[in-house]
């Protein structure tokens, strides 16, 4: 017997035909003398129905959840009050005629139709092959594949072609950790998995391609979030002489407005709007702002600089700031949910919080050390009304600290946010300080030095604006990229303020350095993560649910057990011993 029809594509228009269907038992009913059975394939669900007592319909009762079947037989319409409103193809039914089975299984470790609950994500994993038969996991992998043929159609109706890199490289710095490969042939040394393409694909550009695109794996060995997996896709692009980031930017809001038409009937506004890093920060305390709320952050330094209170004027008087965010009907936050807004920024580096209640009678820890009108002009500032709580932050730095608390607040009060929300963060800076006080790339050391700021390169590195640029969406950073540095005396200027010395760079880059002397265009690119757009496309929160083979947080498959302890003669094999 062979499958003629996919399940869910019958309607009662089939009413009368012979069909033989394909599928999983998802469950099975007796009544009587009969016996229904759901059949679910890729398409959805129908309903079998084994009346005879023919010897394989009696087989009909014997079936399970999860047993393999064929079934043919003839669609008719089921009697009125039998129709199930509920199922796409609860119209009708198939009178079963004949019954191959398969495949028997056993005893599924969840329910494939259930929400889930009944089970934990482990599990799922661990029997991914059984978690992959839910409608969400269809649909989503269905949504990735689509998302990914039309990116791949756009770049290629836009002049890109795609080419692919190499999987066993070289390091590429990325910030995070190397998955490194050891290699036989020569013992002790080892390859790095790629943390994205970067170096090849300005290669690319060098080698005269002009336009380059890649889906690609890229790896990077770091603490893992629900936003975050060891391995994941980017879309990585190139291309050669471009006008500006302007180019770059109009090319990726071309291939998403196609993306999020065809996909999601969603016309998107383009062309997004665009903040400089400063404005996001100042703003929003964040470099990927979530535009869908306000709660903007105030700047009160000013107001509060002379008002006699010596933390604020003195905070003021060492360069810092005393700013805060106004949080709409919050002013009956109670004592311990102040407190755990303070925790929250002092995660982000703040040394305290200060408050005020805006109600009849104002409320504040401030009342005994700023004047009523300072209260009130800062009260104006803030646009507060009756009911309204203002929290309030001074330092240096404080700008995460309170985009941290407006995250929290926004999350807490439930504030609604709804739509796509794609934003241009620009100008970001070139360089910060790692944790020793080295200056490091904040994008990449490949990066070039905003034009306007190349003067003040050396004398002010971390005022230096790069011409980088990152995509964000919904308060998630989905992309970033940059103009690139194309001569090859910037580059080792860049290395060496960096703290790389020219024998690592040489070691490290040497290659790569060689290249730009043969005739290195300008070139700029970016790369897209497109897990964490197919995430929020599907409307998931994590990557494991639009990531077939996922790893957990702690980086393991609970499907295959990798990682797994090799054995020593393996280990010898590569010049390797135990030491663990
Ligand atoms: P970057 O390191 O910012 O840039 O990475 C680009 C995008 O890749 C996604 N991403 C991740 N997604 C899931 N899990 C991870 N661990 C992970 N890490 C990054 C994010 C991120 O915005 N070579 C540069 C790009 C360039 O300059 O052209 C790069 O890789 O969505």
């Amino acid at each position: 017997m062979n499958r003629s029809d996919y399940c869910a594509h019958l309607s009662a228009r089939d009413s009368g035909r012979k069909v033989t269907l394909c599928g999983w038992v998802k469950r099975r009913r007796d009544l009587g003398g009969l016996t229904f059975v759901d059949l679910r394939d890729s398409s959805g669900v129908i309903q079998l129905l084994f009346s005879g007592d023919a010897p394989d319909l009696t087989e009909g009762h014997t079936l399970n959840r999860e047993d393999v079947i064929c079934a043919s037989g003839e669609v008719r319409a089921r009697s009125e009050g039998n129709v199930n409103e509920e199922m796409p193809t609860g119209e009708i039914e198939v009178e079963v005629q004949a019954l191959e089975i398969l495949n028997r299984s056993l005893t599924p470790p969840f329910l494939v139709e259930g929400d889930g609950s009944d089970t934990t994500e482990e599990t799922r994993l661990r029997y991914r092959y059984v978690d992959l038969r839910r409608e969400r996991m269809q649909r989503n992998l269905r949504l990735r594949h689509h998302v990914f043929h039309g990116l791949r159609s756009f770049f290629t109706d836009n002049n890109f072609i795609e080419i692919e890199t190499p999987v066993l490289t070289k390091s590429t710095p990325e910030g995070a950790r190397d998955f490194l490969v050891p290699s036989r042939f020569s013992p002790g040394s080892f390859y790095a998995l790629p943390q994205s393409p970067q170096l090849f694909k300005q290669l690319f550009m060098i080698g005269g391609m002009d336009r380059y695109f890649q889906l690609v794996k890229c790896f990077r060995d770091e603490d893992l979030r629900a936003d975050r997996q060891p391995e994941f896709t980017q879309l990585d692009l190139e291309i050669s002489f471009p006008r500006g980031k302007d180019e770059i930017f109009s090319l990726l809001e071309g291939a998403l407005r196609r993306t999020f038409h065809d996909l999601l009937s969603e016309d998107l506004q383009i062309p997004f709007p665009r903040m400089t890093h400063a404005e996001a920060l100042a703003r929003y305390g964040s470099d990927k702002p979530d535009l869908r709320f306000g709660m903007e952050i105030h700047d009160i330094s000013q107001i509060v600089t002379d008002s006699g209170f010596r933390v604020f004027s003195e905070t003021v008087a060492a360069g810092g700031k005393v700013a805060g965010i106004c949080a709409d009907g919050c002013a009956g936050y109670s004592r311990s949910k102040i407190d755990h807004l303070q925790e929250i920024a002092v995660r982000a580096g703040a040394k305290g919080i200060s408050f005020i209640k805006v109600k009849d009678e104002i409320s504040s820890p401030l009342s005994k050390f700023l004047d009523p009108a300072i209260m009130r002009e800062i009260i104006t500032e803030f646009g507060a009304k009756q009911g309204d709580l203002i929290l309030i932050l001074a330092g240096q730095g404080i700008e995460q600290g309170l985009g941290d608390l407006r995250l929290a607040i926004a999350k807490e009060e439930k504030i609604a946010r709804e739509g796509w929300d794609f934003l241009w963060v620009t100008d970001f800076p070139l360089f910060a300080l790692d944790e020793q006080g080295h200056l490091t790339s904040e994008h990449h050391p490949f990066t070039s030095p905003h034009a306007d700021d190349m003067e003040i390169l050396e004398e002010s590195p971390l005022t230096v604006r790069s011409d980088a640029y990152d995509l964000v969406l919904n308060g998630i950073e989905m992309g970033s990229g940059s103009i690139r540095i194309h001569s090859r005396a910037l580059q080792e200027k860049i290395f060496g303020m960096l703290g790389i010395s020219p024998q690592r760079a040489e070691e490290r880059f040497g290659f790569f350095l060689r290249a730009l002397e043969y005739g290195a265009p300008p070139h700029g690119g970016f790369a897209l993560g497109v897990d964490r757009l197919v995430m929020l496309m599907a409307g998931e929160e994590s990557l494991r649910d639009v990531i077939a083979f996922p790893k957990t947080t702690t980086g393991t498959c609970p499907l295959t057990d990798a990682p797994m302890p090799v054995d020593d003669a393996q280990l010898a094999e590569l010049g390797l011993t135990r030491k663990i």
